[in-house]
């Protein structure tokens, strides 16, 4: 992605109070009625959610900006690469905006193209008769998903990622795989996902290498590189890599019939400490689903925690760990940068745009469709709970960050 900055909005929309931002922004938003459509991710804060027409995980939020038509702005209430996806899904006249470019991800500025291209370069000497197959997570640029779409891949997000994976074994689109030919999955950028989903599909951790981009091979030997089933890329989110296995006893010592719940984004070793693990839409339906009196400890983004702790008093619901697991870019998206780029539009004025250049569009919509064509259920583990591993046994297994 090229790095864009946000410079500072207006100041006469910061001196502006809630209620004042509030009465504007509906204002704004009835003057461009069905032109407009605000979509929130289930991180941001309540009171963008409170303007959002549409809520969701990433893969809800895509499957909504591609079914956009008519519209002529879309607004999204999430970050950089969200939007560059919608721009993607969504007709070349609809005009997607991100109130606040400064909205990046950390684990997205993990891969760039030049790394990859790179890294294709070496798995292709390394494993010239093997099939390699890219998949990458959501949470990358547009350029990594063009790669991956040109490559025979698809992009994946933690609602679908087991499915995606199953379909990439099979040799995904990659052009003439032949059956019988060994399929290694190049999977960016997020290791804990790669590995979380491969290893509840039943492939062992030493079937999976981590490819560091800053060294020769990833930082593995030839036979390592060649053997693997997976290769991880050494990508990570900041936020939900502050859950710790240690966490997780101490919400069991804390209430022994806490069910503890955690995004596939958190390391393994939380992970396989869990009750169940998915992406934030399966955390959501579990907790709808839940009986009354339920215990939760859930390690995900705290806005989401919170949220789910307002609408369902009936329940016991706190954070998994007091750490502060907050978004920071997910929080740049707030009422003052909202008002702004609606009051802009209002007067004609299409301000932080995010716009993919058409080479990038074509590929990367091959992998997005590829995505939302593959349905799944939101959990790694196919909706079956975890089984829970002792720490010795995580620490035995040696993963590394
Ligand atoms: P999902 O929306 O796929 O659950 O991903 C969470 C996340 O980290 C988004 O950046
Ligand atoms: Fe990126 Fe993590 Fe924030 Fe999601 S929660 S946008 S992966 S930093």
């Amino acid at each position: 992605m090229t790095k864009v900055w946000q410079l500072p909005i207006p100041r006469e929309y910061r001196q502006l109070s809630e209620p004042e931002l509030r009465v504007r922004i509906q204002a704004a938003k009835d003057a461009l009625g069905s032109r407009l459509a605000i979509l929130g991710h289930h991180y941001q804060q309540d009171a963008i959610i409170d303007f959002a027409d549409f809520t969701g995980d990433s893969f809800e939020l895509s499957r909504r900006a591609a079914e956009q038509r008519g519209v002529e702005y879309v607004v999204f209430g999430g970050v950089h690469f969200m939007a560059e996806s919608a721009d993607i899904l969504t007709d070349e006249s609809v005009r997607v905006i991100l109130p606040d470019l400064g909205a990046g991800c950390s684990m997205a500025d993990m891969a760039n193209l030049d790394q990859t291209l790179d890294a294709w370069a070496q798995l292709a000497d390394a494993c010239p008769d093997q099939t390699v197959v890219p998949v990458t997570y959501m949470n990358s640029s547009a350029a990594i998903k063009a790669f991956v779409g040109e490559h025979g891949g698809a992009v994946c997000t933690s609602s679908n990622c087991r499915s995606v994976l199953e379909w990439a074994l099979a040799g995904g689109a990659v052009p003439g795989h032949e059956p019988g030919r060994k399929v290694k999955v190049l999977f960016f950028p997020d290791q804990h996902l790669g590995r979380n989903t491969a290893y509840d599909m039943g492939f062992p951790l030493d079937r999976m290498v981590v490819w560091d981009p800053k060294r020769d091979l990833g930082g593995n030997d030839e036979p390592a590189v060649r053997d693997a089933d997976f290769v991880l890329w050494k990508g990570h989110c900041s936020v939900h890599a502050l859950f710790r296995p240690e966490h997780v006893d101490e919400a069991r010592a804390a209430d022994p019939d806490v069910k503890v719940i955690v995004h596939p984004e958190c390391r393994w070793e939380v992970v396989r400490k869990a009750d169940t693990a998915g992406s934030t839409a399966y955390i959501v339906k579990q907790v709808e689903a839940a009986p009354p009196g339920t215990s939760w400890a859930i390690g995900t983004e705290v806005h989401l925690v919170n949220r789910l702790r307002q609408q369902h008093p009936e329940q016991k619901i706190r954070v998994l760990s007091e750490c502060q697991c907050l978004c920071t870019t997910m929080f740049r998206i707030d009422l003052p940068h909202l008002c702004w780029v609606l009051e802009n539009l209002v007067d004609g004025t299409v301000v932080n745009e995010v716009k993919v250049d058409a080479h990038t569009r074509r590929w990367a919509t091959v992998a997005l469709e590829r995505m939302l064509s593959i349905k799944g259920d939101g959990s790694p583990a196919g909706g079956r709970p975890t089984p829970i591993v002792s720490q010795a046994e995580a620490a035995r297994a040696g993963v590394v960050d």
